[in-house]
C-alpha cells in the first residue's frame, strides 16, 4: 500500500474531520530529519515573527500542521480497545510512535497491526497495569524501542459496580488500583526518562522536549454516581492526581492533564446483556450498564449535543492536550460531554 494511500486508510478510519489537510502533499510525509522528538524546526523568520509579541518564542518549537506529533513517543495503557486504542490510532496518525499497551494481548496487537499497516510506527507491550512489575517493564520497552517517552496516557481502567452497602473490599480495591495505583507507578517509572531528562536538557542550557501526562477521570468522580463509589473515588483522585504532578514537573516543562469524560460508546457504557467482562485477579468482572427502559433516551436529553460520544472523538480531547497548541496548558480537567453535566 503506497503511503498516500496508508494515510487516506487511517483518515477513513478515524472520520473524514480528521483527515489531514494535505494528503498527498509536503505534509504527508513520512517523519525525517528531526526525528528526535522536537520536530522539524519552524522557519527562523515564522520564530523571529512569532516572537515580536512577547516571550512566546521560547514556546515555539516545532510541528508540522498535520503532523502535530511527529517524532513523540506516547505510551498509551488501555490501547486495545475503546478509547485508548482510537488515541494510540490518532497519535500514530500525527506521526509519533506509539507503544500501545493492554491487558488483552491480542486487543493490543490489533491496534498495532491497523497501525502499521496504515504507515504508522508502534509496538505492543501487553500486560496487566496493576501488576506492581509491569508499568517498569512498559516504560523499559518503549525506552529500548524509541529512546525516549514523551507522551504518557494514563488510559487503562473498567468499571465494578456495586451498592455502596455491599461492595466487597475486592472490589473497592480494584478500582484504586487500575485507576490510581497502577498511574502512580508509571509516572515514577518514568521519571528518568521525562523529569531527569527535561532537568538535564535545562542544565544543559537547552529548552526540554516536549513532554507530557494524560490522565482518564469521568464525570462519575467530579459529580457522583449511583453504583460507582469505588469508581468514582478513583476518578476523583485522578484530578488530583494531576494537579499535584502539574505543579510537580511543571518546572522542568512537563504538563499534566486529564481528560473528564461523559459517556462514550464503548463496551463501559453499553448493555450488561452484551456479555463483556474482564477479569481480574481471577475474578470475572461484568460490564456495561443495566439497561431499563428509557434509560438511553433521558441520559441523551442531559446531553446538550444530544448524543453519546465516539471513542474518535474522545481521543481527538487527547490529541488536542497533547499537542503543541496545549503548550501553555497543565493542571486542567477537561470535560468532554458534549456539554452534558453542565
Ligand atoms: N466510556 C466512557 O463513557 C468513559 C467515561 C469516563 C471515563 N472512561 C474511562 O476511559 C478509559 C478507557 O475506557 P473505555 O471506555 O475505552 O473502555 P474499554 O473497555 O473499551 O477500554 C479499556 C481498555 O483498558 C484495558 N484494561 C483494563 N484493565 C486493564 C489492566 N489492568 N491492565 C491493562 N489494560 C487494562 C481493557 O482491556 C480495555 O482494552 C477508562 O479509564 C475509563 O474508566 C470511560
Amino acid at each position: 500500500m503506497s503511503h498516500i494511500r496508508r494515510l487516506a486508510h487511517l483518515a477513513a478510519h478515524l472520520g473524514a474531520g480528521d483527515a489531514p489537510s494535505s494528503i498527498g502533499g509536503e505534509q504527508g510525509a513520512a517523519p525525517t530529519a528531526a526525528d528526535d522528538g522536537a520536530g522539524p524546526s519552524l522557519s527562523a523568520a515564522a520564530c523571529a515573527a512569532a516572537s515580536r509579541g512577547g516571550e512566546w518564542h521560547q514556546q515555539c518549537f516545532a510541528f508540522e500542521p498535520g503532523r502535530l506529533l511527529l517524532g513523540q513517543v506516547a505510551i498509551v495503557t488501555g490501547a486495545g480497545g475503546g478509547i485508548g486504542r482510537a488515541a494510540a490510532i490518532l497519535f500514530a496518525h500525527q506521526g509519533a510512535h506509539v507503544v500501545v499497551s493492554d491487558l488483552d494481548a491480542e486487543k493490543s496487537q490489533a491496534t498495532v497491526d491497523f497501525i502499521l499497516n496504515s504507515s504508522g510506527s508502534a509496538i505492543s507491550v501487553p500486560g496487566d497495569i496493576t501488576d506492581p512489575a509491569f508499568p517498569a517493564r512498559l516504560v523499559r520497552a518503549a525506552v529500548d524501542q524509541f529512546g525516549m517517552i514523551n507522551i504518557l496516557v494514563n488510559n487503562a481502567g473498567f468499571t465494578w459496580d456495586g451498592m455502596a452497602h455491599k461492595m466487597g473490599e475486592k472490589q473497592w480495591q480494584a478500582m484504586l488500583d487500575v485507576h490510581c495505583t497502577a498511574p502512580f507507578r508509571l509516572v515514577q517509572a518514568a521519571a528518568p526518562h521525562m523529569r531527569e531528562a527535561a532537568k538535564r536538557e535545562m542544565q544543559a542550557g537547552g529548552r526540554p522536549r516536549p513532554r507530557c501526562i494524560l490522565n482518564v477521570s469521568s464525570v462519575s468522580g467530579v459529580h457522583g454516581s449511583v453504583g460507582q463509589l469505588n469508581y468514582s473515588t478513583a476518578k476523583a483522585g485522578v484530578v488530583g492526581f494531576t494537579k499535584s504532578l502539574a505543579r510537580e514537573w511543571g518546572p522542568f516543562g512537563i504538563r499534566c492533564n486529564c481528560l473528564t469524560y461523559g459517556y462514550i460508546n464503548t463496551r463501559l457504557v453499553q448493555s450488561k446483556d452484551r456479555g463483556a467482562t474482564i477479569e481480574v485477579a481471577g475474578e470475572r468482572v461484568k460490564l456495561g450498564i443495566p439497561q431499563t427502559d428509557g434509560a438511553a433516551a433521558a441520559m441523551k436529553q442531559q446531553i446538550a449535543l444530544g448524543r453519546v460520544g465516539a471513542p474518535e472523538e474522545a481521543a481527538g480531547a487527547m490529541l488536542l492536550l497533547a499537542s503543541p497548541y496545549a503548550s501553555y496548558i497543565t493542571g486542567q480537567s477537561l470535560e468532554v460531554t458534549g456539554g452534558g453535566w453542565l
